[in-house]
């Protein structure tokens, strides 16, 4: 399997350009198969959970281009000639965004078959939320050979939907749903991140009106038929917000281009805490520290609030802050895998269930540690950054779900960073 190699102590200088944010560009897909014209997305990232999305819609019969692009690489997608409306366990549990074709091929097919996700390495996440929106929009639902059966024969109903969690994969899910389904669905408590907005401003394209894109209260007036549409896919703000944690645990000076300050507001705020200096630009935000960093206490929260999907990284960044640290995890179980790699490296963090006290070192030092999920993975990258020696880095194909060209990019800004490959590298050009 392939290593990362670091070897820390350098600031980081210069500029990284943000790509399309990976979980925008998921639910656009699944959206291509609500309509039998061609949806075309720019800025996709070319990432190992595209790829995967893009592998899951090619067995439905849905018919992908990529193609490059003035804002980044394009990608057609046609769902008029749709065969096979089962997404098998195999993809599904390397991807649980693969639940995200639930919905649209319910909506337009009356019948979709979609593994149970199953578990996976931050918790349980069950898909209960899913289930029970579209029963409530008049769909039959059966748990069988782990697989959920959806049959809507007569199509979907609007409803009025009252999520008693808030859950982006169901928002999106029943957006989706809601566009094809007969009369109006109000969903409410739903999520607000800018990604379900991203997906909202698509399906507007395509033809369906909602109301309260941003809030948390959608109300969708379902249409009988939906046509394609031309989309730019969001900055991720996540990527940027894990580029922002390296430049700064480095006493670096780097400008994010294309990172959107708007949708960014907790991160900035949590940085801003800790000592780091952000401000914006007219091409995105510029991070820097000159001084030592500061301890503060966060706690993850749905959007608008501080992203669960920063937490592992804000967590290197406070382990050589000054003094100690709170972080409070309220969205998922067990997402605290990082803190064990990270002690490794000299990190002095005590878990107590949901949080984790971190008490600022004055250094980290390199170590062997092993990466386990996406973002876990990117907080190794970012101690590893500022660690005293060596840093390598295992099981890397969790980064390369998620982070596109993270070598270059964080090499571009003189970090002395390298892979090793143990097999070829993807193949951009990808069907
Ligand atoms: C999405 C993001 C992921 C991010 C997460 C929270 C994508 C592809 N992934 O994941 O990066 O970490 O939002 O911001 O966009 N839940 C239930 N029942 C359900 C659905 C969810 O109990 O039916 C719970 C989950 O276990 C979790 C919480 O709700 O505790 C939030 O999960 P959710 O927002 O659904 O996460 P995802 O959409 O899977």
């Amino acid at each position: 399997m392939d290593k990362i190699h670091i070897i820390g102590g350098v600031p980081l200088k210069g500029a990284i350009t943000i790509s399309g944010a990976k979980n925008a560009a998921l639910p656009l897909m699944a959206a291509c198969l609500l309509t039998d014209e061609t949806l075309t997305l720019s800025n996709v990232p070319y990432l190992a959970d595209i790829v995967t999305m893009a592998n899951l819609l090619a067995q439905h019969g849905v018919t992908l281009s990529f193609r490059p692009h003035a804002q980044g690489r394009s990608l057609a997608l046609n769902a008029s000639k749709i065969h096979n409306f089962t997404a098998p366990y195999d993809l599904v549990r390397t991807m649980r965004a693969s639940v995200l074709v639930l919905g649209p091929l319910l909506a337009r097919f009356g019948e979709a078959k979609v593994s149970l996700p199953g578990g996976c390495a931050i918790g349980t996440r069950p898909i209960d939320l899913h289930l029970k929106a579209l029963e409530a929009m008049g769909a039959e639902i059966k748990l069988e050979d782990g697989y959920v059966h959806a049959r809507a024969p007569h199509g979907l109903q609007g409803a009025t939907i009252q999520f008693d969690k808030v859950s982006v994969g169901a928002t999106e899910n029943i957006l989706m749903a809601a566009a094809l389904a007969k009369g109006d669905t109000v969903i409410r408590n739903a999520a607000r991140e800018p990604e379900v907005s991203d997906l909202a401003h698509c399906l507007v394209q395509m033809g369906v009106k909602i109301d309260g894109i941003g809030s948390d209260e959608l109300r969708v007036s379902g249409v009988a038929q939906l046509h394609g549409a031309a989309h730019v896919v969001v900055a991720d703000r996540i990527e940027a917000g894990s580029f922002a944690a390296a430049a700064a645990i480095t006493g670096g000076d780097v400008e994010l281009l294309g990172a959107r300050a708007d949708m960014m507001q907790a991160t900035v705020a949590a940085l801003t805490d800790a000592g780091v200096t952000v401000s914006e630009t007219p091409r995105g935000l510029r991070v820097s520290t000159t001084g030592r960093l500061r301890g503060a206490d966060l706690m993850t929260q749905p959007y608008p609030g501080f992203a669960t999907d920063m937490q592992a990284q804000m967590m290197a960044l406070l382990s050589v802050a000054d003094g100690a640290s709170m972080m409070t995890e309220t969205i998922f179980e067990n997402r605290y895998m990082h803190a064990p790699e990270l002690t490794r490296m000299g990190a002095n963090i005590v878990l107590h269930g949901a949080s984790a006290l971190i008490r600022g070192v004055p250094k980290l030092r390199g170590a062997e540690v092993m990466a386990t999920d996406l973002r876990a993975s990117v907080s190794l990258v970012i101690a590893a950054l500022a660690a005293e020696g060596e840093t390598v880095i295992h099981r890397v194909y969790h980064l390369d779900r998620g982070y596109e060209r993270l070598e270059e990019k964080l090499a571009g800004c003189g970090a002395r960073i390298e892979r090793i490959w143990s097999r070829k590298p993807l193949q951009v050009e990808a069907a």
